[in-house]
């Protein structure tokens, strides 16, 4: 494995053997990272009966899951792959923790520490809290990154490669993926244009109004869209993301309605892509918003398969961060 280069800035996910040891970006992954990611979710399904049950690859460890912002999917599949991997859970409740009383991040997670917690799950709305947690926690525990303000989503991100790989196999140079909607507010399109390039995808499209596509989007490696049916055609992926009105500071839209007739996506638009495009989509999904209720039903979409495959990813990415973080210490 190759060794992080003498001279440069660690980066902080990984260990000075160039292996995981947080999970917090797909910015500074390599592709051999990402793939071993991939290949050991595949390992978690079984071709009888999908996902396997129970493994003890985490017997007698405890991972914490800390979501200081709403989640259904990562904060529940987290705690479904820890439970595969035979570790114990603690799901902290920030509405009822002393971080309600003024408590410090910090002190909080010191605190948890203490209790033999050996992996930190944080959401935050904070970009960049995963990567100050991880610079602070003991030498044995890992930091997993569920999602920072508009950053980084990299376990979304790389759930949605896993997906794409299932259904168009695992040569990306030859896929056509777009990502529709709200980008300028989104740590999922972020940590997705990450992980396709990594992965080789050379034809990658951001679709959406001006006022919601970042400023020098196309440094990324991306070409941007304002109108949405011409970016469509010869897609093999679409990806839909959902308004995050959250995050919005003033009114970048004329309204929802005006939204879903300029950019949702509809049976007739998804027509435009390959007859075999897939339809994908993060979740929590506004239908009627950037999604017409039938497409997200419909037999293009992939929507609960990336919620299940979530799941072997996430044992994947927490069995391969514990086991190189055991390494060190030992
Ligand atoms: N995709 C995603 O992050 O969903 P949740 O907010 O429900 O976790």
């Amino acid at each position: 494995m190759m060794q992080q280069p003498f001279g440069t800035e660690l980066n902080p996910q990984l260990n000075a053997h160039s292996e995981l040891q947080h999970f917090l970006d797909t910015d500074g992954l390599n592709r051999e990272l990402i793939e071993q990611i991939l290949d050991t979710a595949t390992s978690f399904f079984n071709p009888a009966d999908g996902l396997i049950k129970k493994v003890p690859l985490l017997r007698g460890k405890t991972v914490a899951n800390v979501f200081f912002e709403a989640s259904t999917r990562t904060r529940t599949t987290f705690e479904v792959a820890a439970k595969r991997l035979s570790a114990d859970v603690l799901n902290l409740d920030i509405n009822t923790s002393a971080t309600s009383k003024g408590e410090s991040l910090l002190d909080t997670i010191k605190n948890l520490q203490a209790m033999q917690v050996d992996m930190f799950v944080m959401r935050h709305a904070d970009s960049g809290a995963a990567h100050f947690l991880a610079q602070h926690v003991a030498p044995h525990v890992s930091v997993v990154n569920a999602g920072d303000g508009r950053h980084a989503h990299p376990s979304q991100a790389l759930l949605d490669m896993f997906t794409i790989r299932r259904h168009k196999g695992a040569d990306f140079s030859k896929l056509s993926v777009a990502i529709i909607g709200d980008i300028l507010h989104s740590r999922v399109a972020r940590s997705q244009i990450h992980a396709l390039k990594l992965l080789g995808c050379k034809d990658i499209r951001l679709i959406g109004p001006e006022t919601l596509m970042p400023n020098h989007a196309e440094a990324m490696g991306v070409s941007c869209h304002h109108e949405l049916e011409p970016a469509l055609k010869g897609l093999d992926v679409m990806i839909a993301l959902r308004l995050q009105k959250e995050r919005m500071q003033s009114a970048l839209l004329p309204s929802e309605r005006e939204f879903f007739k300029e950019y949702g996506l509809t049976q007739q638009r998804v027509a435009l892509a390959k007859p075999d495009a897939i339809v994908m989509h993060p979740g929590p999904t506004n239908r009627g918003v950037e999604i017409a209720a039938d497409v997200a039903d419909g037999k293009q979409s992939v929507i609960l398969e990336q919620v299940n495959v979530g799941i072997a990813v996430r044992m994947a990415v927490m069995s391969i961060c514990l086991g190189n973080r055991q390494k060190e210490v030992r």
